[in-house]
């Protein structure tokens, strides 16, 4: 058995339960969302997916004492993404973002830009990291219709001071769009707290649910200034041609991912029942038996914070003399372990910390890694290091 660490491209192993749950929707329930004759399945699917949005909405602090119409499915964050920056920014408005984000927001801004959108990156420092007085004072000088930025970087696990932050777009007034693909399922964050216009998510990564499914949990007067993406048969209003205003059929045309939506909801009530705190710690000890470890070996090249309370357990690393596609592929071919090299689909984030063109190669780990995973994976990088000494 091999070791995986490559939790930030998807969390794996995920609980059994979130196969068997998906399964079992399939085999046992496996009807379409208000699209039947309100049959005990029809019934059934619909308290599935009323409760699967119930608890997203309680875990991410949701308005309207979490109200689940405020939570719309997508596919993944990155149509979530889509679905929030295309739906709002118009021509001639201005929307502010870091240097540190992925390119599932990079790419939809950089392509309303050249619609007439007025783009603004605002640099972060060479750990990737925001500096409150920077981006307040970008703020008032640009004064944007929108703010887009990541809770963590997906590349080296810098994390922001998100409530700061969400706290001066509140002051300006300027709602704030959240990218919490890294952070969601391992980070406490609460929209109505912080005042998150729209907080994006992916299932498949910290909240350890099947790729196919995401979302958007939104603030209400958020919510009625966006256009939907996508337009079409709701199971609702069908005396109508134009797609509904109530949430959540204005943004969810089409059949959605019901058995994504079932796994998600498995993985929700598993990690609830292990405790989110613990499986929180449980990754913070594994990310400091990794940093301490990686600082202690010489040629290796760190990037990000160098302390666990700023960071996720997302490392990104260069080992001096050693091409970090060749070495992702030795540690592979040789270990066993998993681990991703390259650029991240985050070129701005490389250029941030200064491994641009060339990469990093990046280590994150997840809530079924292990110490031993995390001294199989030193000890190959120290033998690699030894090796390239000759
Ligand atoms: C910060 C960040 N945003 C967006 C994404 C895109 O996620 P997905 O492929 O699930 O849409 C990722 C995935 O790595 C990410 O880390």
């Amino acid at each position: 058995m091999g070791v995986y660490l490559n939790n930030a491209a998807t969390s794996w192993p995920k609980p059994r339960v979130v196969a068997e749950s998906m399964a079992n929707f399939i085999l046992k329930a496996g009807a379409n969302l208000a699209r039947g004759s309100s049959s005990c399945r029809d019934i059934k699917t619909l308290d599935m997916v009323t409760d699967c949005r119930a608890n997203i909405a309680s875990l991410f602090g949701g308005y309207c004492d979490h109200d689940p119409r405020y939570v719309t499915f997508t596919s993944n964050v990155t149509e979530a993404l889509n679905l929030v920056i295309k739906g709002f920014l118009r021509p001639g408005m201005t929307v502010l973002t870091s240097s540190m984000e992925h390119n599932a927001v990079m790419r939809p801004l950089r392509h309303l830009e050249r619609d007439g959108v007025n783009l603004v990156v605002v640099q972060c420092d060479e750990k990737g990291y925001m500096h409150e007085e920077i981006f307040e004072d970008e703020l008032k000088k640009h004064m944007p219709d929108l703010v887009v930025l990541n809770h963590a970087s997906n590349v080296c696990g810098t994390l922001q001071d998100l409530k700061a932050l969400c706290r001066i777009c509140r002051d300006k007034g300027v709602p704030i769009v959240v990218d919490a693909a890294q952070t969601a399922g391992h980070i406490p964050i609460s929209v109505s707290e912080n005042d998150i216009a729209a907080l994006c998510f992916t299932g498949h990564k910290g909240l350890l649910g099947p790729q196919g499914i995401g979302g958007v949990v939104w603030r209400p007067d958020f919510a009625d200034r966006v256009m939907p993406l996508i337009e079409g048969g709701t199971g609702s209003f069908s005396h109508e041609e134009i797609q509904p205003k109530r949430l959540p059929d204005k943004f969810e045309a089409g059949t959605p991912n019901l058995p994504g939506i079932a796994g998600l909801q498995a993985a929700l009530l598993w990690a609830d029942n292990e405790g989110r705190d613990k499986l929180a710690e449980k990754l913070n000890e594994l990310g400091e038996r990794l940093l301490k470890g990686l600082m202690h070996i010489d040629e290796v090249i760190l990037y990000g914070p160098m302390n666990m309370a700023d960071r996720l357990p997302v490392f990104a690393l260069n080992v001096k003399g050693i091409d970090n596609a060749k070495l992702a592929l030795d540690l592979d071919e040789r270990w066993g372990i998993e681990t991703r090299p390259g650029l991240h689909c985050a070129p701005r984030a490389h250029m941030t910390l200064g491994t641009f063109p060339e990469g990093a190669l990046r280590v994150s780990i997840g809530p079924f890694n292990t110490n031993d995973d995390i001294d199989v994976l030193l000890d190959a990088l120290s033998t690699l290091v030894r090796e390239s000494r000759g």
